[in-house]
């Protein structure tokens, strides 16, 4: 086959030699348009693994870029003046222009010829005078453009700034990150060895930063003079070094995450950075495209024909760039609101940056450095005020609000259960609840209890409004304060335009068969077509339902419930009132957040008002109405948790969604807990998190990187009321209590888990 490449960095070079691997028979010329020693850019960094998979394709490369390897464990983060080192991480770096040398020198010994200082303008003469085309022509690929139609790809420009550097300052015992105050604000570098005298320095901030120091009309002289001043005290009299000479002007860029629907067209294909790219601060650049090209390579060879290559190379490759992309997405955008988490103490900051790409858990970084962790375990139960400082899994850290103390973080998450008649709870609540309160979560919340008759969102919805639900919900809690130590929290609500509805498990959200009881909301905005038009309520209607909370929270008190919720999320009467999408009023209760949030907070000002204070009161919210910029925005909610604070709620549940037919939701693992992670870390409100978190591992790691204070998990807790008690078990952790009559069960269970460990050789 007569191969083209076009581009000669790691992608083109490898695949390259790949191919030739494969079938010496192939012609294959690399057009590369600079020098042969001409390569811009300092250290590339690469994985064990990546260099096992390189070594089975390629013995001979593979040695000699393993002989010019530098290898370090550890990770360094300086903050505050503080340097925090942790270990276990295993990297290893090349210099660029060191690996593209020795694939020169592969590619030509194999026949593959490199034709420099050949600029390619246009793609298209090649693909009718080869048989294939490979196009790896970096970032700013002129194939990608010159095909964009077909290759569609999607350019996000990311905000912050950076340049890459070199220097001669040793960083050979870690990757080193460094985050230095300036005048004009935060300014931070990645630094790490790449061989003997020379490390990469990449230098960073944000644009508002970069704004003020004018980096942008500096020569890159100038930029590096700058540059060291800032670092001064870690560069130890060493320079900063450019080798950017060939780009006019500043050096410093900002990353564009590039995706494309596809990467071929007839006999083209995309690979390596003109295909997708990924943030370098998760150095996978260069293993993406080492990898790519093995991986066409050998379909090329397996495959009949060039498109079933093509196909195959897309499907295969997607999904793990995909990954890829969405653990540097993950850790770019930490780095772009690194300065939410700069005021955080140092043991936080640094496991926040080290989990940022949610690549690495909590578990796996006990398996990395279990020394460090335990620290870091031990100062996080410090902090929370446990009675001794051991290190145990943060899920188990005591909470306090107001004169409540939480024994740990674990919150069974409020869930309707539909199975209440006449709005009191039965045997089916008693038997629910009591079994989650002697499951091991801190804290028990009951499902949404509702005002008013109207109010309840089905026919089977309890409520906190007759002396026979009193009496019901009192038989619960005091079961719970007799028999467990979980405490009580009680959701009330009000279903507003979702109201007089079907079960849940019939058809949600749907008008009642018949029945129906008419309904209310901030304005005539039905939920969906079939269902009713509510009553826009005037000041009489808001009167009576903030009566109807007050009184359904004074009857939580009396049954002795030990916190309150207010249920102002997910499309409810309150939550109508927040959103603009349900919220068209035109009085001094619609339009502006200050008018929207009017509402609700009467009803809490009026609800504290009867809630004693040593208890504490919480407000769900929907963060995100996920129908953009029309709805409420994770930076609305900050906004809106920014009130509730000032009004003096306690802590904010960080829930989304459910308010709009319309929404378009981005669901996946912990989905949620950015918006949590925002609203705490921007105003230093106490959050909840909540949505798909379902590890023990999740919620350590959530609690650890101070992404929430309370995590909340519903649907695990549906499938086992003991979650935190085998959660517990799992981890090995003793200071849990079980009910007495069921301590045969636990020393089974820890035996049979210590036994599990044993056979698999964890221990
Ligand atoms: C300025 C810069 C510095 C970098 N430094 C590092 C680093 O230090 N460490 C690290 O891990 N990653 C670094 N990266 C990222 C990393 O280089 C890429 O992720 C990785 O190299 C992708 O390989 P590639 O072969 O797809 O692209 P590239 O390595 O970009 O290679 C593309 C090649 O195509 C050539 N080319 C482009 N257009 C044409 C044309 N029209 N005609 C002919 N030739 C053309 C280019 O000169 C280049 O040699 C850097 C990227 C940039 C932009
Ligand atoms: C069956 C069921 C009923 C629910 N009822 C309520 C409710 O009454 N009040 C509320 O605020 N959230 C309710 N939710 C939402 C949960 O509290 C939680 O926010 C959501 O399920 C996401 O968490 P998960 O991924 O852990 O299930 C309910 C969820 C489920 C699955």
């Amino acid at each position: 086959m007569k191969v083209a490449v076009l581009g000669g960095g790691p992608a083109g070079l490898y695949f390259a030699i790949s191919m030739k691997l494969r079938d010496a028979a192939h012609d294959i010329t690399v057009f590369e348009r600079n020098r042969p020693d001409d390569t811009f850019g300092w250290g590339v960094v690469l994985s064990d693994e990546t260099l096992d998979n390189l070594a089975e394709n390629d013995p001979v490369s593979a040695e000699r870029i393993r002989e010019h390897f530098a290898y370090w464990d550890d990770i360094a983060v300086v903050h505050k003046g503080v340097r925090t080192l942790s270990t276990g991480h295993g990297f290893c770096g090349i210099g660029r222009m060191r690996l593209l040398i020795l694939l020169q020198e592969r590619a030509r010994e194999l026949g593959i010829r490199l034709e420099f200082e050949t600029e390619i303008d246009d793609p298209r003469p090649f693909m009718a005078e080869y048989d294939m085309v490979l196009a790896s022509d970096g970032l700013n690929s002129r194939t990608r453009t010159t095909f964009a139609d077909v290759f569609k790809p999607d350019i996000d420009v990311r905000k912050c700034k950076f340049v890459w550097l070199g220097t001669h300052q040793k960083f050979d015992d870690a990757f080193t990150f460094i985050f230095e105050k300036t005048e004009h604000g935060w300014v931070w570098a990645h630094a790490y060895q790449f061989d003997d005298d020379t490390a990469t320095f990449i230098v960073e901030c944000g644009p508002e930063t970069w704004e003020k120091f004018g980096f942008g009309e500096m020569s890159q002289q100038e930029s590096i003079a700058v540059c060291e001043r800032i670092f001064k005290d870690h560069l130890g009299g060493h320079k900063l070094m450019t080798n950017a000479n060939h780009i006019r002007g500043s050096a410093w860029i900002n990353f564009p995450r590039v995706l494309c629907e596809r990467w071929s067209h007839e006999n083209i294909a995309l690979m390596g950075d003109a295909a997708a790219s990924a943030h370098f601060s998760i150095g996978s650049g260069t293993k993406l495209a080492l990898e790519s090209a093995i991986a066409l390579a050998e379909y090329l060879h397996t495959e009949p024909t060039l498109k079933e290559a093509f196909d195959k190379y897309e499907d295969a490759r997607r999904l793990e760039v995909l990954r890829l992309q969405s653990a540097a997405r993950n850790s770019l955008e930490w780095f772009e609101e690194v300065e939410r988490y700069l005021d955080l103490d140092p043991v936080q900051f640094n496991y926040s940056l080290l989990t940022r790409s949610q690549r690495i858990s909590h578990e796996n970084l006990r398996l990395r450095d279990p020394e460090w962790l335990a620290d870091a375990e031990s100062w996080f139960q410090q902090q929370a005020g446990a009675e001794d400082n051991a290190a145990r899994p943060p899920m188990f850290a005591p909470y306090r609000l107001r004169g409540l103390t939480l024994k740990n973080r674990v919150v069974v998450s409020p869930m309707a259960q539909y199975k209440a008649v006449d709005g009191s709870p039965t045997d089916w609540h008693m038997v629910h609840y009591c079994e989650r309160a002697k499951g091991g979560a801190g804290l028990v919340y009951i499902e949404m209890t509702c005002v008013s008759p109207e109010g309840r969102i089905t026919p089977g919805c309890p409520g906190f409004y007759k002396p026979e639900h009193e009496t019901a919900w009192t038989r619960i809690v005091d079961f719970v304060h007799r028999e467990t130590d979980a405490k009580i929290c009680a959701q009330i609500g009000h279903s507003g335009p979702k109201g007089s509805t079907q079960l849940g498990w019939e058809e949600m959200d749907a008008p009642l068969k018949d029945g129906n009881w008419p309904v209310l909301a901030a304005s005539e905005v039905s939920w969906s077509e079939q269902n009713q038009t509510p009553k826009a309520m005037d000041r009489n209607d808001m009167d009576m339902v903030r009566d109807q909370f007050v009184a359904a929270a004074q009857m939580a008190e009396r049954c002795g419930f030990d916190m309150l919720e207010l249920h102002c999320a997910h499309g409810y009467l309150l939550s109508s009132f927040i959103s603009p999408l349900t919220n068209r009023r035109e009085d001094a209760y619609g339009g502006s957040l200050e008018n929207r949030m009017r509402y609700p907070l009467e009803i809490f000002h009026a609800v504290r008002a009867v809630w004693p204070d040593d208890k504490p009161i919480s407000v769900r919210i929907s963060a995100n109405d996920w129908v953009g910029d029309e709805g409420v925005t994770p930076e609305e909610a900050v906004e809106i948790a920014r009130m509730l604070q000032e009004a003096g709620v306690d802590i904010c549940d960080v829930s989304a969604g459910q308010t709009s037919k319309r929404a378009r939701p981005v669901y996946g693992r912990m989905f949620q807990t950015p918006f949590s992670d925002r609203i705490r870390n921007e105003t230093g409100m106490a959050t909840m998190a909540v949505g798909n978190i379902y590890e023990p591992d999740h919620v350590n790691s959530i609690l650890m990187a101070g992404r929430a204070d309370l995590v909340c998990l519903a649907r695990p807790h549906l499938a086992d009321p003991y979650w935190t008690l085998h959660a517990a078990a799992t981890l090995r952790d003793k200071g849990v209590t079980w009910p007495d009559p069921y301590l045969p069960g636990r020393d089974q269970l820890y035996r049979l888990a210590e036994r599990a460990e044993q056979m698999t050789g964890k221990v």
